[in-house]
């Protein structure tokens, strides 16, 4: 792994922290770019009015002079707005009375990490437990994912996103490019007018129930080289880092790459991808039903993922629960919460895919800095063009 980063804090903590260290030298990077995209993150309908009360505005404390990356880690610092209403509550340093804290949870939530956190960390409030197991966390792997995003921009890479499903309502009109300001600019960040309406519907009818609803989510990157990846180690398929870096974020629990399920319903000739003579180049693809993968290697083609969200486990009309401290059963607890954040999880798919090539990208060319970079990539394309 060449990218490495972690994050820290409380959904209601003081602030989120990311640290990042693999990012060569010579990148152009500012807090602007980091905030253009901790926006598109509170986008969609469907969510809670935590968004409305987060700037999001993130600082760069460390690995950045005058605009410029210097090698050293990447260290940010996100502080949470919301964050003096949870003071007294979210307090790091002991009560002076001892008194207990407010707001505490002991009515585990269905589907949420509430109930195996608390047995695994021995947490009687499971307040403990839920304020890291947030997605607020997400923010700061946003942040984190727009400086991957930065590096791959500079090799020509872009990525961008769209929903394809949210409950009942799919958008199945074929991915195309158009500006990423018309679909932010879709209330669901769908491709399709009629697809969108149908899926705010179904947000409507899930809010109105006290439910929720999750959905499906298209990431799509262009302009990545050729054989990142290899099929000579396990651990070393692209395919292996991609899924691993979505199934990692909160609440998917299915990750498709191009035809991915699809494609075992098929047949071989109806499957895969034919090759015929290029202008320039010895091959070229037919079509791009593997997703831009084939054999743990990029094939060059759009990098296609999708992946399926569950709907959200907090619900306005609460699920069957037991009170861990009388062991009756009851609801269980209501956390402010969205009803879908599926436009957003595309947004957040951006990052991960970007963190996911970056680290690729890296481990194939290597390089301290930018310029070395940018050498090694134009090398490889020479190569590649005369294969
Ligand atoms: C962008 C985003 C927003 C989310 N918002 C909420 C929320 O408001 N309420 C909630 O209960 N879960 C929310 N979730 C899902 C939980 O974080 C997730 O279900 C929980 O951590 C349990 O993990 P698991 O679903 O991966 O098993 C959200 C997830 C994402 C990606």
């Amino acid at each position: 792994m060449n990218l490495r980063f972690l994050t820290a804090g409380e959904s209601h903590g003081p602030a989120l922290i990311g640290i990042m260290e693999g990012i060569p030298s010579g990148l152009a990077l500012d807090a602007e770019m980091l905030l253009a995209q901790a926006r598109r993150r509170k986008l969609g309908f469907g969510r809670g009015n935590r968004q409305a009360i987060e700037t999001d505005e993130i600082r760069i404390v460390g690995g950045v002079r005058r605009g410029i990356t210097i090698g050293s880690p990447i260290a940010l610092i996100l502080e949470n707005k919301d964050h003096v209403r949870w003071a007294e509550i979210m307090r790091v340093d002991p009560p002076a009375g001892g008194e207990p804290a407010a707001r505490q949870v002991h009515v585990p939530r269905p589907g949420h990490a509430d109930r195996i956190g608390g047995i695994k960390y021995a947490r009687d409030d499971l307040r403990d437990v839920l304020e890291r197991a947030s997605a607020r966390e997400t923010a700061m792997r946003v942040a984190l994912g727009t400086v991957a995003r930065a590096l791959l921009a500079e090799l020509g890479i872009t990525i961008a996103s769209r929903v394809v499903r949210i409950g009942g309502a799919v958008d199945d009109t074929p991915w195309r490019d158009v500006p990423p300001e018309e679909i932010d600019a879709s209330p669901v960040r769908a491709l399709d007018a009629a697809a969108a309406a149908a899926m705010v519907r179904e947000i409507e009818a899930a809010k109105e129930a006290g439910d929720s609803v999750g959905g499906v989510f298209e990431v799509v990157a262009r302009g990545v080289p050729v054989a990142l990846g290899s099929y000579a180690q396990w651990d070393r398929r692209l395919e292996g880092e991609v899924g691993r870096t979505f199934m990692a974020l909160n609440a998917i629990k299915g990750v498709e790459i191009g035809l991915g399920f699809g494609a075992a319903a098929r047949l071989g000739s109806q499957a895969h991808d034919e090759y015929e003579p290029g202008d320039g180049v010895r091959t070229r693809y037919r079509s791009n039903r593997a997703g831009g993968i084939e054999g743990g290697m990029s094939t060059g083609q759009p990098i296609v993922v999708r992946a399926a969200m569950k709907p959200i486990a907090t619900l306005m009309r609460p699920l069957d629960s037991v009170d861990l401290r009388t062991g009756e059963a009851t609801r269980a607890h209501i956390e402010r919460s969205d009803t879908c954040a599926v436009p957003a999880a595309a947004v957040i798919g951006e990052s991960l895919l970007a963190l996911a090539l970056a680290d690729a990208v890296l481990d194939k060319f290597g390089g301290d800095s930018m310029d070395e970079l940018r050498e090694r990539v134009a090398a490889w394309e020479r190569t590649v063009r005369a294969r």
